[in-house]
């Protein structure tokens, strides 16, 4: 990574999908990276760091990060520091009366605990001064009660409202006296994209997935979005010199 940095993403599930076009686009646009995910990274670039961390193991998370990251983004140099949260476990398909508790915690911990772990540690450690901007992946089913998702649903439901917590929380910082910070939170929906999750619930059944036919016939007529898009989209807030404490978006809205 070059010295000196003052654009710093770190952006989780950068192994393959809209990760890895994310930390591509923002490679071109002049940042640094620094990529997470259990498998290595395809992407070759003096900007980019890859960082091999399973972010289910929630025990060892903060240490991990701490040990990795955290004389990087204290740097005072650093004018602006991303966080995109995008990684997600959606290994956990079937319907409510199917869910496993001790699954259901492995997709939580992934999608819920570590993101919202990665969020508070970068606040704590970050230099003051710095501007933050902080992306949360959401999806559809959020706020939809799709059949078949329950579990990845709920999970990111909760990232959702995490992301407003978090926005409230910095509001009342301020207004109680605290030193004003420049920090904001979008949370994001990216469409419907070509990536490895959308084969996942192509390779499902409907007795698991009751929607199932319907993401393969939207496969079939070429209906998703690629990678790219998404991408360009949310490097776009990050690179936005003025924006709200929380925002919601979606692809293409
Ligand atoms: N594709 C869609 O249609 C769609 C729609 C709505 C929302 N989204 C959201 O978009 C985001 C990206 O998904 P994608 O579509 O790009 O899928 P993807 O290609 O399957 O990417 C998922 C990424 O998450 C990483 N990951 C999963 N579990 C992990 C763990 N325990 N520790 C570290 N990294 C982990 C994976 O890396 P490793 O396996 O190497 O660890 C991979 O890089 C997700 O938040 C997803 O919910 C996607």
């Amino acid at each position: 990574m070059p010295t000196p940095v003052t654009h710093l993403a770190i952006v989780t599930g950068t192994s393959s999908g809209i990760g890895a076009a994310l930390a591509t686009e923002l490679l071109d646009r002049g940042w640094d990276v620094v990529g997470i995910a259990r498998r290595p990274s395809a992407i070759e670039h003096p900007g980019f760091r890859h960082v091999t961390l399973d972010l289910g193991d929630t025990t060892n998370l903060t240490d991990a990060i701490e040990r990795e990251l955290g004389e990087v983004v204290s740097d005072p140099g650093i004018e602006r520091l991303a966080l995109v949260n995008n990684a997600a476990h959606i290994g956990l398909l079937g319907t409510i009366e199917q869910l496993d508790p001790v699954g259901l915690a492995e997709v939580y911990a992934v999608n819920v605990a570590a993101p919202i772990a990665l969020s508070g540690w970068l606040l704590r450690r970050a230099n003051p001064q710095t501007t933050i901007r902080i992306v949360d992946v959401s999806t559809g089913a959020a706020t939809n009660p799709y059949p078949g998702l329950g579990a990845y649903g709920t999970s990111k439901a909760a990232l959702r409202l995490a992301g407003m917590i978090l926005a409230e929380e910095l509001d009342a910082a301020e207004q109680g006296g605290g030193a004003p910070r420049d920090v904001s939170i979008l949370s994001y929906e990216p469409g419907i994209v070509d990536t490895e999750m959308q084969g996942a619930l192509r390779a499902s059944t409907p007795d698991v997935i009751p929607l199932r036919d319907f993401f393969v016939e939207l496969h079939r007529e070429g209906q998703l979005a690629p990678a790219s898009e998404p991408a360009l989209e949310i490097a776009s807030f990050l690179d936005a010199a003025v924006v709200p404490r929380h925002t919601e978006a979606r692809l293409g809205g």
